[in-house]
Formats: C-alpha cells, structure tokens, sequence
C-alpha cells in the first residue's frame, strides 16, 4: 500500500502499451558488430517480427541470426535482392559508413521505413540524395543518434530553450579518447573505401548533434576544418596488427571553426587518439549564463557528470548544479528501436529526422572540403 502511494509522485507514470495486432515486418541490413544491438532489442518487441536479413559476406547472415536464435529468417547476399524479394514494413541499415547512402535510398524507394545508422552517411551529396528519395517515398528515416533519448541529454535542450542562458553565441564542443581507434571487430571503421570518414563520422557526429539539436538545429553556414591520421598510420599502434597502419584511409583527428545562422560560433575538436586526455569540456556560452557540460563521452549519452550553469542572481555571479537524472530502465538502443517503431506504426515523424541531420553531414563533409583546400569554405547545402 505505501508503495503504492508514493508512486503518485513519480513523473512519467504513463506506461504505453504496445498494439501487437499489427506485426511490423522488419529486416536488417548488415549484419556486423551493432546489428547485434538492433537484434537485441528488435527480438523485446511484441509487435516485430524479423523476416529478413541481408550480409555482403557469405554466411554472415545466416550465422547471425543463428547465433541470436531468430528462426524462419530469410538471408540474402546484399540489400537490393532483399528489398527486391521481401515485403518490409522497415529496416536497419547497420551497414559500414560508404554504404549507408545506397541502401537507404534503395530501401526509400522500395516503400520501406528506414532505421539508418549513423553516422547519416559520408558526404552532403550523399545526404541530399537520402532527403531526395525520403520525400519521394512518403516514408520516414530515422538516422541512429540514441543518446538524444538520454534525459540528461535532453535536459541541456532544455535549459537551453527555457531562455536559461539568454541568447547562445559561443559553442566548444567535442570529444575524444588519448587511444581509441576502433579496430577490435576488423578494419571496416578505418579504411576509406567502408569508414569513408573516421573519428569525424564515428563520434565527431555525436558531439555535434549533442550541441546542435540543443540549439535548435541552425544551418550552418562556413567551415575553417582541418584533420589528421598522425596515430593510425603507424605500425607499432597496433602491436597485434601492425599491418592496419597501411590499410588506415580516415581521420583520427579534426577540429573546426564553424558559423552558424543565428550568429552563433561552434568550436570543435575530436579525436579517435592523441597525447591528451581530453579535448575540454562543451560549454555553451549565452548572454544570461553559460552551461558547462564535463567532458564527455557523449556518444554513450553520458553527460559525463553534473553540468553547471554559471549565472548571476541578484546581481551575484553564482553556479547552479543540475543534478543527474537516472535514464529509464529499458536504456537507450531499446527507447531507440521504440521510437522508430512508434512513428512508423502511427505514420508519425522521425524520431531523429534527416531534415537536423543533414545540418550535421555538412559540417563533417564541409571540414573533409576544407582541411583539404587549407581554408575556410562556405557550406553549400544542396536542394532537396
Ligand atoms: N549507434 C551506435 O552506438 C553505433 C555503434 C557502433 C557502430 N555504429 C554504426 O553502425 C555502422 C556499422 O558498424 P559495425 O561496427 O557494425 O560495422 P561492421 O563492419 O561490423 O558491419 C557492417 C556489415 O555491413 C555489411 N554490409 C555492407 N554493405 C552492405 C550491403 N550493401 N548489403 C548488405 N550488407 C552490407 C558488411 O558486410 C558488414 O558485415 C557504422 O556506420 C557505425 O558508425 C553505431
């Protein structure tokens, strides 16, 4: 009974049932190392059933889906003889980086809802060509940023957008690792011709989006960017694998200068490795106060510890602490998976809709433009 009463006052009672008359039938392209989060979760859903899969590698996808005991599953050599055969109400494209772009707009065009990964894909034209095909198709896509989901993630936009801070003009934001090339499932996230971009797509995008969709998303509209592969090209960075070093194509270092609408400057830096061990916290400078956000490893939606808002009450400067908030019990990738689902089963929007993202796609491919003409470069953002 005391349990009971004290359970009026906790927020967000509402506990949504999920309509289980619909199944959605799902599949899932690429079926390497973060396939096994969408399965996972994928396999908690009353109202999904797993009907196809799809692996450039022989095998691979019948080995996966073996492996996390989905049966009936029908497995294809490459996403078009799938999209080709099945009749899908959605996707995840888990695919690495250089093929985001094709799948997802093979999929858009075959009537498909589309869960991608991020990052969005590599380069702006290729974003433009996802837009294209996404308001072609009548369907949605939703790009894979699940630390949006994370309540303290959401609380920066909300102090943001309470007018907290008054009118934002200055963003430091980044992030990094003093080692932490990702090579422990293989290469595919170091070699151009599968990463296509390196720390810049793998958690560069996130420390932008973390700070962007804070303030609101605005265009941007020049880069001063520069990058640099000074760790992965050596051999003895991998002392198990000393040959990775000549198969490294990406970056595993950028920093930017960027401008964007609204008068507001953004500063950025990230990196996979350097002789550091961290780049500085985000802080977010406005003219009422500044947040401060512990440097983070934001990309597993940790804000990395209490952020702080620095203000002045009653004419005295002061700090107020904004305590953690517990996230929910099911974590981000399963919130992730819901949303999508939900918009798809209610013709919804996208939870993480491409119309923010493609914002975030041009700053990483207008720093790749720039670091490569040793200038700053206006950012052209294509009709859609
Ligand atoms: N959201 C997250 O937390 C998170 C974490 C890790 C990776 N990722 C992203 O997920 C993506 C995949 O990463 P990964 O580590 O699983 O890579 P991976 O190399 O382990 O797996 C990718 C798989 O896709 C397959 N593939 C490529 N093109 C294909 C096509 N056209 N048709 C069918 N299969 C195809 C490859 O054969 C490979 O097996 C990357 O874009 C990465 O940035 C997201």
């Amino acid at each position: 009974m005391a349990v009971n009463i004290l359970d009026q006052f906790k927020e967000n009672q509402e506990v949504k049932t999920i309509d289980t008359t619909k199944k959605l039938k799902v599949g899932i392209i690429g079926t390497g190392w973060i396939a096994d989060a969408h399965i996972l979760e994928y396999k908690k859903m009353p109202d999904v059933e797993i009907v196809a899969g799809a692996d450039l590698t022989f095998g691979k996808a019948e080995a996966f889906f073996k492996k996390w005991e989905v049966e009936g599953v029908r497995c294809y050599p490459d996403h078009k003889s799938m999209l080709d055969t099945e009749d899908l109400d959605a996707v995840s494209i888990c695919t690495y980086n250089t093929t985001h772009a094709q799948c997802a707009v093979y999929a858009l065009e075959k009537g498909v809802n589309v869960l991608l990964e991020k990052p969005m894909c590599v380069t702006i034209e290729e974003a433009a060509e996802i837009c294209r095909a996404e308001k072609k198709s009548g369907k949605i896509i939703s790009v894979g940023f699940q630390p949006r989901l994370d309540p303290n993630m959401q609380m920066i936009k909300k102090i943001v957008e309470s007018g907290e801070l008054g009118k934002v003009y200055y963003i430091q934001t980044g992030g990094g690792r003093r080692r932490g090339i990702p090579t422990p499932f293989g290469t595919t996230f170091i070699e151009k011709e599968t990463g296509g971009i390196g720390a810049l797509g793998d958690i560069g995008c996130y420390s932008l989006d973390m700070v962007l969709n804070a303030v609101g998303y605005p265009k941007p509209l020049t880069v001063s960017g520069y990058k640099s592969a000074f760790f992965g090209t050596r051999p003895e960075y991998y002392p198990t694998h000393p040959e990775y070093a000549a198969k490294f194509g990406v970056d595993d270092f950028a920093a930017a200068f960027i401008r964007l609408e609204g008068d507001i400057i953004l500063d950025f830096r990230i990196a996979w490795a350097m002789n550091m061990d961290t780049p500085g916290d985000t802080i977010i400078l406005g003219t009422k106060g500044g947040l401060r956000i512990p440097s983070t490893e934001c990309w597993n939606g940790s804000v990395g510890g209490p952020m702080k808002i620095y203000h002045e009450v009653a004419g005295e400067q002061v700090e107020t602490e904004i305590p953690i908030i517990q996230p929910g019990e099911e974590g981000l990738f399963y919130d992730k998976i819901r949303s999508f689902l939900d918009a798809v089963k209610e013709n919804g929007t996208a939870p993480v809709p491409t119309s923010q993202i493609i914002y975030n796609q041009a700053i990483l491919d207008g720093i790749v433009k720039s670091a490569a003409k040793g200038r700053e470069i206006e950012i052209q953002i294509p009709e859609i």
